[in-house]
């Protein structure tokens, strides 16, 4: 069975959360079974390890940047199997010294983010992590923030991509997502 496979059959799908009309995929089956989160993060590695992202060719991944809240349950892993800093992307006002901040649409709402001012150098590879891209509107922020420090994401990744929400259109570098949902 293909890691796409295996993974898609533990999410859980509930219909009207968080409100009427969106249907929830839940990452945290997954998260719960010691096989299927070691799957899927040795998915990642392998990937990120795989020379199969354009033009990263020799380039060593620097920074891990996960995105507030679900992508900080899977970039701190990903960032220790690389020897890569791991950074976090906050809601507004969350974190302590000079941040800087990025405002975004979500699938349901507003909101703002922001990232440490030193958390990444000019020139450094990034690459941005969550479990699951909707309209892209909060990975477009993490990029605008990663590049507002003189950093270069290379790709951005997660677990599920919802295709009919067109994100990769949004982005500055390449999607990869391991299952794709209508
Ligand atoms: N975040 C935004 N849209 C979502 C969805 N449909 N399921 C889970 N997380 C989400």
């Amino acid at each position: 069975m293909s890691d796409t496979t295996y993974l898609k059959s533990l999410l859980k799908a509930h219909a009207d959360f968080p409100k009427k009309g969106i249907v929830f995929l839940d990452i945290f089956p997954l998260l719960r079974d010691p096989l299927a989160f070691e799957t899927l993060i040795t998915h990642f590695v392998h990937h990120l390890t795989s020379k199969t992202i354009p033009n990263s060719a020799s380039k060593k991944i620097d920074v891990v940047v996960g995105l507030d809240a679900r992508g900080f349950l899977l970039g701190p892993i990903i960032a220790l199997r690389l020897g890569a800093a791991f950074v976090p992307v906050r809601k507004q006002g969350k974190l302590p010294g000079q941040c800087v901040t990025a405002k975004y649409e979500k699938e349901y709402g507003s909101d703002s983010f922001e990232m440490q001012a030193d958390a990444i150098q000019p020139g450094q590879t990034v690459v941005v992590v969550d479990d699951l891209i909707a309209t892209g509107g909060s990975a477009k922020a993490a990029g605008e923030l990663v590049a507002k420090l003189g950093g270069n994401v290379i790709e951005y990744l997660f677990i599920i991509e919802l295709m009919f929400l067109k994100a990769a259109d949004k982005l500055d570098a390449p999607l990869y997502s391991i299952v794709q949902s209508d």
